[in-house]
């Protein structure tokens, strides 16, 4: 397995793949690996014949206030998962060298407005520019993606239609710890009590799936099961708890599918988010 830090020297890896007529699979990451992000290498490297990993904290997806500067970072440790899990190049580009001088943004309106978007007004515009420089760099013929992030990959899914990206999208399940945590770069943050008080955010959100597996039709009722539960717990602020149409995230007054029902919340300084979908 390669570590490439070049955009030029990934596009000519790419193109002697290419040649030989190997498919390419892309996970785009901002590393501190987990299992979760493993789950989606998993599953490139079974579905194509050469799979990049990149590995970049995005400085444009981060608010003024946020943790670039604190953000987990081991290029070591990611580079042994990579391999182990079988990926071919681990892309690990300075900032300087994705953006430069850059002018252009990639921007979406509406979808990005809402959930995540209310809090980090700014976030979704550096996701999507940030991913749709890999697709052009990496030109993969899938990139995968996870439903932990699912208004991020809601998001991408549309980008993709709207601007005509020859690429397949594919959406992998939410890896969890064994207590019902969704696993994710930012649980390095928590404290033992805090990680702990943060087993309500999961807690909610099942309760609120038995409900709607239940045959509950109210997303109002649902909103508010989940967020009596996480309201318990004294360390936990909720910034949003909402139930929304998977397709186009608007607000839900009767259930129905595909569904989404998704929460921030802050466990003392670190913001968690966690989602159930029912399709
Ligand atoms: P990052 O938070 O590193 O996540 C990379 C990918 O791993 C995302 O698609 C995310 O949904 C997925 N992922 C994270 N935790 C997961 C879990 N517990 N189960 C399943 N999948 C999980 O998302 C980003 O980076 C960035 O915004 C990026 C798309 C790379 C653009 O900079």
């Amino acid at each position: 397995m390669r570590i490439i830090k070049k955009i030029d020297e990934l596009r000519a890896v790419v193109k002697d793949w290419k040649k030989n007529g190997l498919s390419v699979g892309l996970v785009p990451t901002m590393g501190y690996l987990h299992e979760g992000h493993k789950s989606l290498i998993d599953r490139a490297v079974s579905e194509n014949d050469r799979v990049v990993v990149s590995d970049f904290v995005n400085p444009t997806q981060f608010g003024p206030n946020e943790d670039l500067e604190t953000y987990p970072r081991d290029i070591n440790a990611d580079a042994a998962l990579c391999e182990a899990a079988g990926a071919d190049v681990i892309f690990n580009p300075e900032a300087e060298e994705m953006y430069r001088d850059a002018l252009t943004t990639v921007n979406m309106t509406k979808i990005t407005e809402v959930l995540c978007g209310k809090t980090r007004p700014t976030h979704f515009a550096g996701v999507c520019t940030v991913v749709s420089k890999l697709f052009n760099i990496v030109t993969p013929d899938r990139a995968y993606f996870g439903q932990k992030d699912a208004q991020q990959l809601c998001v991408i899914r549309k980008m993709v239609s709207d601007l005509n990206f020859d690429i397949e999208i594919v959406g992998c399940p939410i890896v969890r710890e064994a207590d019902g945590l969704a696993k994710s770069s930012r649980n390095t943050y928590l404290s033992r009590e805090e990680r702990q008080a943060a087993l309500c955010i999961s807690r909610g959100l099942n309760i609120g799936k038995g409900m709607v597996e239940g045959g509950e039709e109210s997303a109002a009722a649902v909103i508010e099961a989940v967020e009596n539960e996480i309201r318990r717990e004294p360390l936990a602020r909720i910034d949003y708890v909402e139930a929304v149409d998977y397709n186009d995230l608007k607000p839900l007054v009767k259930i129905q599918k595909p569904f989404l029902c998704a929460a921030a919340v802050y466990i003392g300084k670190t913001r968690l988010i966690d989602n159930f979908i029912v399709e």
